[in-house]
């Protein structure tokens, strides 16, 4: 059964929502903080290694109170329910969402059209197990008898983006394989990488989904012509293997069988990590460390399944990203990880949610008259203070923020944690008190500023504050908090692609680029007029013919 189809700006909540934000979208939230000394504690959730303090925002308890009201209307609890249980719910590819099952339990009983898939699941969790440890042991060895010293991915988007965002992040728990991720089209992004490698001591790992992608086909084909100037055909097998549905695609490039790992029509790439795509994460950590984080995502389902809505984190951070998107009319969120192990996250949160909810057609296939995905963006803490905070804190665009932090640092350097998480803190309550001009003029005092210079500096000095954030707060990174971390937010944004009523699992959107990328790509080398195109698409066309 499908999803509902349910316009959220019908229902009952909506409206009153809408009078809800005309009353309260000019108060500054430190009057709530005055006027109630348990705001933070009410509005914290903790849950197993997690401090959520979502305190600093827009809204009092009415503002949830509607949100949650919303939810209801909009059916979430059936949504959850039909998209755990293996429902149809990418209706527009008539595919289940299942992501989830694949860091379930091997006891765990998921049906896909009359088939329980769980054993499935665990026979590929198996096959990566021993791949990885044969690899990581140094007992699969290359064509001239050499231990695996590097490990290319190569794949784009989904297949690329989820695992060199966790290998990244989980550097600390490396072995001793260098892992490689190759993606753009952009041959010199290739030939950078090959630069680095001895092909006796390479594995590569090719990751498509559908195994037809441009990037990762030409990449693979160069990759294949390098490895073969010092190999042989039959040397292929030691050092390439695939993660794919489209076996016979595989198979066709040369890939022996025994090679392949599978996955499956209903895991969406951007949310591919948890399956065989994620194979370069298990060779960089180690299976055990891979299971940790399927294990940590597992732990997050659940809460996510079985928590109240008022305190179940990702439904909670997703109605607050509604209540700015849609009432606020914010554009945007900035996700600042104070770590620089998140310095990919973002970048892998941009194609989760933007590919995913950067839609504007409903599920009755109507046009939308509201505002849906969100542009998210961000860099770590503390660098993106000295880049783009100036503009959050004194800019005229309202940007909320997640502030993600650990407790403890890895390496154990208590000076630098304590200054980054210094930061991490003293971020959040500037943007909620700013800085009043009672406040400036109280320091310039102290610094002996004349009363001129004061009155004309003041302006410029004032915080409004009133900026909002989320902190999330983890006691320390490891594989199983960032495996919760991740599906934290693939929930949210599935939250948020229900109540928008549109279809979180396509993205028909990166089609027609590329369509049309082949028929250019083979209009280069035609004699024939460059017909068929706007004048400025053919000038572009015309003058790039010549140059190249
Ligand atoms: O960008 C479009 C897309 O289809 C993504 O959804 C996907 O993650 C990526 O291309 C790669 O696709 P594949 O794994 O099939 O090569």
């Amino acid at each position: 059964m499908p999803l509902p189809k349910i316009n959220p700006t019908q229902t009952k909540a909506w409206s009153k929502l809408q009078a809800h934000y005309q009353s309260i979208k000019d108060v500054h939230m430190t009057q709530w903080f005055s006027e109630n000394e348990n705001r933070a504690s009410a509005m914290t959730i903790k849950w197993e290694d997690f401090y959520v303090d979502y305190s600093k925002n827009r809204m009092d308890s009415k503002t949830m109170a509607l949100l949650l009201e919303l939810a209801e209307e909009t059916q979430l609890k059936l949504a959850i329910a039909k998209q755990f249980e293996g429902d149809v719910i990418n209706e527009t590819e008539g595919r289940e969402v299942l992501h989830t099952a694949l860091r379930s339990p091997k006891s765990a009983k998921i049906m896909v059209e009359g088939q329980d898939i769980m054993p499935e699941i665990h026979e590929v969790k198996a096959k990566i197990k021993d791949f990885t440890t044969s690899v990581v042991d140094g007992v699969k060895k290359g064509y001239t008898n050499k231990a695996f010293t590097d490990v290319v991915n190569i794949g784009i988007g989904g297949s690329d983006l989820g695992p060199a965002m966790v290998v990244d992040a989980l550097q600390y728990y490396k072995n001793q394989l260098t892992t490689h991720f190759v993606s753009n089209v952009d041959g010199d992004h290739v030939n950078e990488v090959l630069k680095k490698l001895n092909p006796e001591t390479t594995l590569f790992v090719i990751v498509s989904k559908t195994f037809t992608t441009q990037e990762t086909l030409s990449n693979a084909n160069t990759i294949k012509d390098w490895f073969l100037k010092s190999a042989s055909e039959s040397d292929i097998a030691k050092h390439f293997v695939a993660v794919s549905t489209n076996i016979e695609q595989v198979k066709s490039f040369g890939i022996d069988e025994t090679n392949i790992f599978p996955m499956w029509n209903w895991v969406g790439g951007r949310f591919s990590l948890w399956s065989a795509v994620g194979l370069s994460i298990s060779l960089a950590v180690g299976y055990d460390n891979f299971d940790g984080l399927l294990a940590g995502a597992h732990e997050m389902d659940e809460h996510f399944k079985s928590e109240d809505f008022e305190t179940n984190i990702p439904v909670v951070l997703a109605l607050i990203g509604i209540w700015y998107t849609n009432f606020f009319q914010s554009e945007s969120e900035a996700v600042i990880g104070y770590s620089q192990y998140l310095n990919q996250f973002a970048t892998y949160l941009q194609q989760a949610n933007m590919e995913s909810n950067g839609k504007s057609v409903d599920r009755n296939g109507h046009k939308v008259t509201y505002q849906t995905g969100n542009i998210v963006w961000g860099e770590p803490g503390t660098n993106s203070q000295h880049a783009f905070f100036q503009l959050i804190h004194q800019g005229t665009k309202l940007i909320p923020a997640d502030f993600i932090g650990f407790a403890t640092s890895l390496h154990g350097n208590k000076d630098h944690q304590d200054k980054l998480m210094s930061n991490f803190i003293a971020q959040t309550e500037a943007l909620l008190n700013g800085k009043s001009e009672k406040d400036v003029n109280i320091e310039f005092k102290q610094q002996g500023v004349s009363k001129s210079n004061s009155e004309t500096l003041a302006p410029f000095k004032v915080f409004e504050g009133n900026k909002p954030t989320n902190t999330i707060l983890i006691n320390k990174l490891t594989p199983k908090s960032l495996g919760k971390l991740i599906a934290l937010y693939e929930h949210k944004i599935f939250v948020q692609g229900v109540i928008w009523n549109v279809y979180s699992y396509d993205q028909f959107g990166v089609e027609l680029g590329k369509q049309l990328a082949i028929k250019i790509l083979n209009e280069f080398d035609s004699a024939d007029q460059i017909g068929n195109h706007d004048s400025s698409t053919s000038n572009v066309l015309a003058f790039y013919k010549k140059l190249r």
